[in-house]
Protein backbone atom coordinates (compact mmCIF):
# COMPACT_ATOMS: atom_id res chain seq x y z
CA UNK A 1 0.00 0.00 0.00
CA UNK A 2 1.16 3.32 -0.97
CA UNK A 3 2.36 5.97 2.30
CA UNK A 4 -0.42 8.14 3.30
CA UNK A 5 1.15 11.77 2.78
CA UNK A 6 -1.01 14.24 3.36
CA UNK A 7 -4.35 15.95 1.50
CA UNK A 8 -2.68 16.39 -1.97
CA UNK A 9 -2.66 12.60 -3.06
CA UNK A 10 -6.19 12.37 -3.64
CA UNK A 11 -8.26 15.52 -5.04
CA UNK A 12 -12.06 15.23 -6.20
CA UNK A 13 -12.41 17.07 -9.42
CA UNK A 14 -13.53 20.30 -10.87
CA UNK A 15 -16.82 19.11 -11.95
CA UNK A 16 -19.63 21.82 -13.41
CA UNK A 17 -23.04 21.62 -11.72
CA UNK A 18 -21.80 18.70 -9.38
CA UNK A 19 -19.46 20.38 -7.01
CA UNK A 20 -20.84 22.95 -5.37
CA UNK A 21 -20.01 23.80 -2.39
CA UNK A 22 -23.14 22.07 -0.90
CA UNK A 23 -21.67 18.73 -2.72
CA UNK A 24 -18.04 19.62 -1.30
CA UNK A 25 -19.58 19.82 2.27
CA UNK A 26 -20.48 16.26 1.88
CA UNK A 27 -17.23 15.06 0.57
CA UNK A 28 -15.51 16.56 3.38
CA UNK A 29 -17.17 14.73 6.14
CA UNK A 30 -16.60 11.93 3.59
CA UNK A 31 -13.08 12.31 2.99
CA UNK A 32 -10.92 14.96 5.20
CA UNK A 33 -8.06 14.85 3.73
CA UNK A 34 -9.27 14.99 -0.27
CA UNK A 35 -7.93 18.26 -1.84
CA UNK A 36 -11.66 19.69 -3.13
CA UNK A 37 -12.09 21.61 -6.20
CA UNK A 38 -14.74 23.76 -7.29
CA UNK A 39 -16.99 24.04 -10.81
CA UNK A 40 -15.26 25.95 -13.41
CA UNK A 41 -16.10 29.54 -12.68
CA UNK A 42 -14.95 31.82 -15.83
CA UNK A 43 -13.13 34.65 -15.06
CA UNK A 44 -15.59 37.12 -16.77
CA UNK A 45 -18.39 35.85 -14.33
CA UNK A 46 -15.83 37.03 -11.50
CA UNK A 47 -14.65 39.86 -13.17
CA UNK A 48 -18.26 41.34 -14.09
CA UNK A 49 -20.34 39.57 -11.89
CA UNK A 50 -21.55 38.62 -8.53
CA UNK A 51 -18.31 37.69 -7.17
CA UNK A 52 -19.57 36.47 -3.55
CA UNK A 53 -22.02 34.12 -5.57
CA UNK A 54 -19.51 32.28 -7.49
CA UNK A 55 -16.66 32.28 -4.60
CA UNK A 56 -18.08 31.87 -1.12
CA UNK A 57 -17.50 28.41 0.28
CA UNK A 58 -17.88 26.82 4.26
CA UNK A 59 -14.77 27.02 6.05
CA UNK A 60 -14.67 23.07 6.14
CA UNK A 61 -13.96 22.99 2.79
CA UNK A 62 -10.05 23.41 2.76
CA UNK A 63 -7.97 22.22 1.21
CA UNK A 64 -9.98 23.81 -1.91
CA UNK A 65 -9.05 24.50 -4.86
CA UNK A 66 -11.06 27.17 -7.20
CA UNK A 67 -10.86 26.68 -10.69
CA UNK A 68 -11.12 29.48 -13.82
CA UNK A 69 -11.68 29.27 -16.85
CA UNK A 70 -10.62 32.22 -19.27
CA UNK A 71 -7.75 33.67 -21.44
CA UNK A 72 -7.61 37.10 -20.83
CA UNK A 73 -4.59 37.72 -18.65
CA UNK A 74 -6.32 40.92 -17.18
CA UNK A 75 -10.06 39.17 -16.26
CA UNK A 76 -8.00 36.33 -14.96
CA UNK A 77 -5.62 38.51 -12.74
CA UNK A 78 -8.74 40.67 -11.74
CA UNK A 79 -10.59 37.36 -10.81
CA UNK A 80 -7.32 36.01 -9.30
CA UNK A 81 -7.61 38.98 -6.81
CA UNK A 82 -11.31 38.55 -5.73
CA UNK A 83 -10.35 34.92 -5.19
CA UNK A 84 -7.26 35.97 -3.18
CA UNK A 85 -9.65 37.61 -0.24
CA UNK A 86 -11.81 34.40 0.30
CA UNK A 87 -8.59 32.24 1.06
CA UNK A 88 -8.73 29.36 -1.13
CA UNK A 89 -5.85 27.09 -0.64
CA UNK A 90 -4.80 26.86 -5.07
CA UNK A 91 -6.17 28.53 -7.87
CA UNK A 92 -6.51 26.30 -10.82
CA UNK A 93 -6.78 27.20 -14.71
CA UNK A 94 -8.83 24.92 -16.78
CA UNK A 95 -7.06 23.69 -20.11
CA UNK A 96 -8.91 20.46 -20.26
CA UNK A 97 -12.69 21.46 -21.16
CA UNK A 98 -13.61 21.09 -25.10
CA UNK A 99 -17.65 22.22 -24.80
CA UNK A 100 -18.42 24.44 -27.59
CA UNK A 101 -19.69 26.98 -25.66
CA UNK A 102 -15.84 27.57 -24.01
CA UNK A 103 -14.23 27.12 -27.47
CA UNK A 104 -15.48 29.89 -28.14
CA UNK A 105 -14.53 31.97 -25.19
CA UNK A 106 -10.99 30.53 -26.59
CA UNK A 107 -10.52 28.94 -23.63
CA UNK A 108 -10.53 25.38 -21.49
CA UNK A 109 -8.87 22.56 -23.86
CA UNK A 110 -8.44 24.56 -26.83
CA UNK A 111 -5.75 27.00 -24.99
CA UNK A 112 -3.31 23.80 -25.30
CA UNK A 113 -2.10 24.97 -28.77
CA UNK A 114 -1.41 28.54 -27.27
CA UNK A 115 0.74 27.74 -24.74
CA UNK A 116 1.86 31.04 -24.18
CA UNK A 117 -1.58 32.29 -23.60
CA UNK A 118 -2.02 30.59 -20.56
CA UNK A 119 1.87 31.22 -19.39
CA UNK A 120 0.57 34.87 -19.96
CA UNK A 121 -2.44 34.08 -17.39
CA UNK A 122 -0.03 32.61 -15.43
CA UNK A 123 1.96 35.06 -14.61
CA UNK A 124 -0.56 37.89 -14.73
CA UNK A 125 -2.54 35.61 -12.02
CA UNK A 126 0.62 35.38 -9.60
CA UNK A 127 1.40 39.17 -9.30
CA UNK A 128 -2.06 38.64 -7.54
CA UNK A 129 -1.80 36.44 -5.25
CA UNK A 130 0.80 34.47 -3.03
CA UNK A 131 -1.64 31.08 -3.31
CA UNK A 132 -0.36 28.53 -5.82
CA UNK A 133 -1.34 28.83 -9.37
CA UNK A 134 -1.92 25.68 -10.92
CA UNK A 135 -3.19 24.10 -14.40
CA UNK A 136 -5.27 21.02 -15.24
CA UNK A 137 -5.10 19.89 -18.69
CA UNK A 138 -5.18 16.81 -21.17
CA UNK A 139 -2.25 15.03 -22.64
CA UNK A 140 -3.47 16.50 -26.31
CA UNK A 141 -6.15 17.57 -28.51
CA UNK A 142 -6.65 16.54 -31.59
CA UNK A 143 -4.30 15.12 -33.66
CA UNK A 144 -1.73 16.68 -31.41
CA UNK A 145 -1.42 13.69 -29.48
CA UNK A 146 2.31 13.16 -28.66
CA UNK A 147 5.03 13.14 -25.69
CA UNK A 148 6.39 16.09 -27.28
CA UNK A 149 3.00 18.67 -27.41
CA UNK A 150 2.39 17.64 -24.07
CA UNK A 151 6.21 18.20 -22.62
CA UNK A 152 6.45 21.69 -24.74
CA UNK A 153 3.04 22.91 -23.38
CA UNK A 154 4.10 21.71 -19.63
CA UNK A 155 7.45 23.14 -19.97
CA UNK A 156 6.61 26.44 -21.26
CA UNK A 157 4.79 26.81 -18.25
CA UNK A 158 6.83 25.38 -16.03
CA UNK A 159 9.55 27.91 -17.16
CA UNK A 160 7.06 30.59 -16.06
CA UNK A 161 6.64 29.13 -12.52
CA UNK A 162 4.10 26.56 -12.04
CA UNK A 163 4.52 24.11 -10.31
CA UNK A 164 1.57 22.04 -9.98
CA UNK A 165 -0.11 20.20 -13.12
CA UNK A 166 -3.54 18.27 -12.85
CA UNK A 167 -3.61 16.16 -16.24
CA UNK A 168 -6.40 14.03 -17.47
CA UNK A 169 -5.20 11.17 -19.36
CA UNK A 170 -6.44 11.24 -22.68
CA UNK A 171 -6.77 14.13 -25.25
CA UNK A 172 -9.70 16.21 -25.92
CA UNK A 173 -11.66 15.74 -29.33
CA UNK A 174 -12.38 19.83 -30.12
CA UNK A 175 -15.10 18.77 -32.92
CA UNK A 176 -17.33 16.93 -33.04
CA UNK A 177 -17.36 14.85 -29.70
CA UNK A 178 -19.70 16.10 -26.70
CA UNK A 179 -18.05 16.85 -23.14
CA UNK A 180 -19.58 13.93 -22.01
CA UNK A 181 -18.30 11.70 -24.84
CA UNK A 182 -15.11 13.57 -24.59
CA UNK A 183 -14.49 11.59 -21.17
CA UNK A 184 -15.08 8.44 -22.36
CA UNK A 185 -14.10 8.58 -26.24
CA UNK A 186 -10.49 9.36 -26.61
CA UNK A 187 -8.69 6.27 -24.68
CA UNK A 188 -6.77 7.06 -21.48
CA UNK A 189 -2.71 7.29 -21.81
CA UNK A 190 -1.16 6.68 -17.96
CA UNK A 191 1.67 6.06 -19.38
CA UNK A 192 2.03 9.59 -21.48
CA UNK A 193 1.36 11.15 -17.83
CA UNK A 194 3.80 8.83 -15.93
CA UNK A 195 6.36 9.70 -18.44
CA UNK A 196 5.72 13.20 -17.64
CA UNK A 197 6.63 12.64 -14.24
CA UNK A 198 9.87 11.38 -15.47
CA UNK A 199 10.24 14.03 -17.51
CA UNK A 200 9.74 16.85 -15.06
CA UNK A 201 10.51 15.59 -11.80
CA UNK A 202 10.07 18.40 -9.65
CA UNK A 203 6.79 19.96 -10.35
CA UNK A 204 3.69 18.27 -8.51
CA UNK A 205 2.15 15.81 -11.84
CA UNK A 206 -1.44 14.68 -10.72
CA UNK A 207 -2.74 12.13 -12.74
CA UNK A 208 -7.03 11.91 -13.79
CA UNK A 209 -9.44 9.87 -15.55
CA UNK A 210 -11.12 6.60 -14.91
CA UNK A 211 -10.16 5.58 -11.46
CA UNK A 212 -13.10 3.87 -9.83
CA UNK A 213 -11.13 1.78 -7.16
CA UNK A 214 -8.67 1.26 -4.58
CA UNK A 215 -6.19 -1.14 -6.77
CA UNK A 216 -6.16 1.85 -9.66
CA UNK A 217 -5.54 4.40 -7.33
CA UNK A 218 -2.17 2.73 -5.73
CA UNK A 219 -1.03 1.48 -9.16
CA UNK A 220 -1.15 5.67 -10.55
CA UNK A 221 0.37 6.48 -7.04
CA UNK A 222 3.85 4.38 -7.95
CA UNK A 223 4.38 6.50 -10.61
CA UNK A 224 2.72 10.41 -10.02
CA UNK A 225 2.43 12.23 -7.04
CA UNK A 226 -1.61 12.17 -6.58
CA UNK A 227 -4.63 11.19 -8.25
CA UNK A 228 -8.02 13.03 -8.84
CA UNK A 229 -10.97 11.20 -8.92
CA UNK A 230 -14.03 13.13 -10.78
CA UNK A 231 -16.92 10.85 -11.63
CA UNK A 232 -16.73 7.87 -8.97
CA UNK A 233 -16.57 10.34 -6.05
CA UNK A 234 -20.18 11.69 -7.10
CA UNK A 235 -22.10 8.78 -7.99
CA UNK A 236 -20.58 7.09 -5.46
CA UNK A 237 -19.30 9.24 -2.52
CA UNK A 238 -19.23 6.40 -0.44
CA UNK A 239 -15.88 5.45 -2.12
CA UNK A 240 -14.14 8.37 -1.15
CA UNK A 241 -15.12 7.64 2.73
CA UNK A 242 -13.29 4.17 1.64
CA UNK A 243 -10.31 5.12 0.41
CA UNK A 244 -9.56 7.80 2.72
CA UNK A 245 -9.61 4.94 5.45
CA UNK A 246 -7.89 2.77 2.83
CA UNK A 247 -4.97 5.62 3.27
CA UNK A 248 -5.32 6.64 6.51
CA UNK A 249 -6.59 3.21 8.74
CA UNK A 250 -6.38 5.56 12.01
CA UNK A 251 -9.24 7.61 10.39
CA UNK A 252 -12.53 5.93 11.58
CA UNK A 253 -14.41 5.10 8.79
CA UNK A 254 -18.42 6.32 9.44
CA UNK A 255 -21.55 4.21 8.44
CA UNK A 256 -23.44 6.32 5.65
CA UNK A 257 -26.63 6.91 8.46
CA UNK A 258 -23.66 8.81 10.22
CA UNK A 259 -22.69 11.01 7.63
CA UNK A 260 -26.70 11.46 6.98
CA UNK A 261 -26.72 12.52 10.76
CA UNK A 262 -23.60 14.83 10.36
CA UNK A 263 -25.26 16.37 7.01
CA UNK A 264 -28.74 16.78 9.48
CA UNK A 265 -27.09 20.20 10.76
CA UNK A 266 -25.63 21.81 7.97
CA UNK A 267 -28.83 21.35 5.73
CA UNK A 268 -31.02 23.14 8.70
CA UNK A 269 -28.27 26.00 7.59
CA UNK A 270 -28.99 25.66 4.37
CA UNK A 271 -32.71 25.67 4.97
CA UNK A 272 -32.59 29.11 7.14
CA UNK A 273 -30.06 30.76 4.35
CA UNK A 274 -33.20 30.85 1.65
CA UNK A 275 -31.94 27.70 -0.41
CA UNK A 276 -34.23 24.67 -1.14
CA UNK A 277 -33.76 21.06 0.74
CA UNK A 278 -33.07 19.84 -2.78
CA UNK A 279 -30.26 21.64 -3.77
CA UNK A 280 -28.41 19.54 -0.99
CA UNK A 281 -30.02 16.49 -1.43
CA UNK A 282 -29.30 16.15 -4.72
CA UNK A 283 -25.71 15.24 -4.26
CA UNK A 284 -26.81 12.99 -1.34
CA UNK A 285 -28.47 10.47 -4.16
CA UNK A 286 -25.26 7.79 -4.30
CA UNK A 287 -24.81 7.69 -1.01
CA UNK A 288 -26.55 4.26 -0.58
CA UNK A 289 -25.07 3.13 -4.31
CA UNK A 290 -24.74 -0.68 -4.59
CA UNK A 291 -26.42 -1.30 -1.34
CA UNK A 292 -29.74 -2.50 -0.67
CA UNK A 293 -32.30 -0.06 -0.26
CA UNK A 294 -30.56 2.35 -2.78
CA UNK A 295 -32.97 3.08 -5.22
CA UNK A 296 -35.67 3.31 -2.05
CA UNK A 297 -33.95 6.25 -0.61
CA UNK A 298 -33.03 7.80 -4.16
CA UNK A 299 -36.73 7.82 -4.69
CA UNK A 300 -37.51 8.81 -1.54
CA UNK A 301 -35.53 12.12 -1.72
CA UNK A 302 -36.26 12.48 -5.10
CA UNK A 303 -40.01 12.54 -4.38
CA UNK A 304 -39.77 14.52 -1.29
CA UNK A 305 -36.84 17.48 -1.23
CA UNK A 306 -38.81 19.27 -3.34
CA UNK A 307 -42.25 19.47 -2.05
CA UNK A 308 -42.83 22.97 -0.14
CA UNK A 309 -41.51 23.77 3.13
CA UNK A 310 -39.79 19.97 2.61
CA UNK A 311 -36.99 19.93 5.29
CA UNK A 312 -34.23 17.74 7.31
CA UNK A 313 -36.87 15.45 8.49
CA UNK A 314 -37.01 13.96 4.46
CA UNK A 315 -33.81 12.62 5.44
CA UNK A 316 -35.03 10.53 8.33
CA UNK A 317 -37.87 10.09 5.66
CA UNK A 318 -35.78 8.63 3.60
CA UNK A 319 -33.80 6.33 5.74
CA UNK A 320 -36.88 5.36 7.21
CA UNK A 321 -38.01 4.25 3.76
CA UNK A 322 -35.11 1.59 2.74
CA UNK A 323 -35.42 -0.82 5.00
CA UNK A 324 -38.98 -1.88 3.73
CA UNK A 325 -37.96 -1.35 0.31
CA UNK A 326 -34.47 -3.24 0.83
CA UNK A 327 -36.52 -6.52 0.17
CA UNK A 328 -37.63 -5.39 -3.49
CA UNK A 329 -34.01 -4.32 -4.56
CA UNK A 330 -33.05 -7.70 -5.98
CA UNK A 331 -30.87 -6.34 -8.22
CA UNK A 332 -27.30 -3.98 -7.30
CA UNK A 333 -28.18 -0.08 -8.14
CA UNK A 334 -27.07 0.95 -11.56
CA UNK A 335 -28.13 4.35 -11.92
CA UNK A 336 -25.11 5.55 -13.08
CA UNK A 337 -23.27 2.44 -15.07
C1 LIG B 1 -20.41 16.60 -14.83
C2 LIG B 1 -18.96 16.91 -15.08
C3 LIG B 1 -18.54 18.22 -15.09
C4 LIG B 1 -17.19 18.53 -15.28
N1 LIG B 1 -16.79 19.83 -15.18
C5 LIG B 1 -15.46 20.12 -15.21
C6 LIG B 1 -14.97 21.42 -14.92
O1 LIG B 1 -15.74 22.34 -14.56
N2 LIG B 1 -13.64 21.64 -15.00
C7 LIG B 1 -12.76 20.65 -15.34
O2 LIG B 1 -11.55 20.88 -15.38
N3 LIG B 1 -13.19 19.40 -15.60
C8 LIG B 1 -14.50 19.11 -15.52
N4 LIG B 1 -14.93 17.83 -15.70
C9 LIG B 1 -13.93 16.77 -15.97
C10 LIG B 1 -13.44 16.16 -14.65
O3 LIG B 1 -12.78 17.12 -13.85
C11 LIG B 1 -12.48 14.99 -14.93
O4 LIG B 1 -11.36 15.51 -15.61
C12 LIG B 1 -13.10 13.90 -15.79
O5 LIG B 1 -14.42 13.59 -15.34
C13 LIG B 1 -12.25 12.63 -15.78
O6 LIG B 1 -12.11 12.12 -14.48
P1 LIG B 1 -12.99 10.85 -13.97
O7 LIG B 1 -12.81 9.77 -15.00
O8 LIG B 1 -12.41 10.49 -12.65
O9 LIG B 1 -14.42 11.29 -13.92
C14 LIG B 1 -16.25 17.50 -15.52
C15 LIG B 1 -16.69 16.18 -15.51
C16 LIG B 1 -18.03 15.88 -15.28
C17 LIG B 1 -18.47 14.42 -15.24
Amino acid sequence: MVDYTGPSRVLIAPMMDWTDRHCRYLMRLLSPSAFLYTEMVTAAAIHHGDADRFLRFNDEEHPLALQLGGSNPDWMASATAKANEYGYDEININVGCPSDKVQSGQFGACLMATPDVVADCYQAMVCETDIPVTVKTRIGIDDQDSREFLTAFVERLVSAGCRKFVVHARIAMLEGLSPKDNRTIPPLNYERVYRLKRDFPDPEIIINGGLVDFAQVDEVLQHVDGAMIGRQAYQQPYFLAELEHHFNPDWTLPDRADIVAQMLPYVESVLAGGESLGRVTRHMLGLYAGQPGARAWRRYLSQHSYLDGAGSEVLSGALAAMPVAAEEDSQPDDRYR
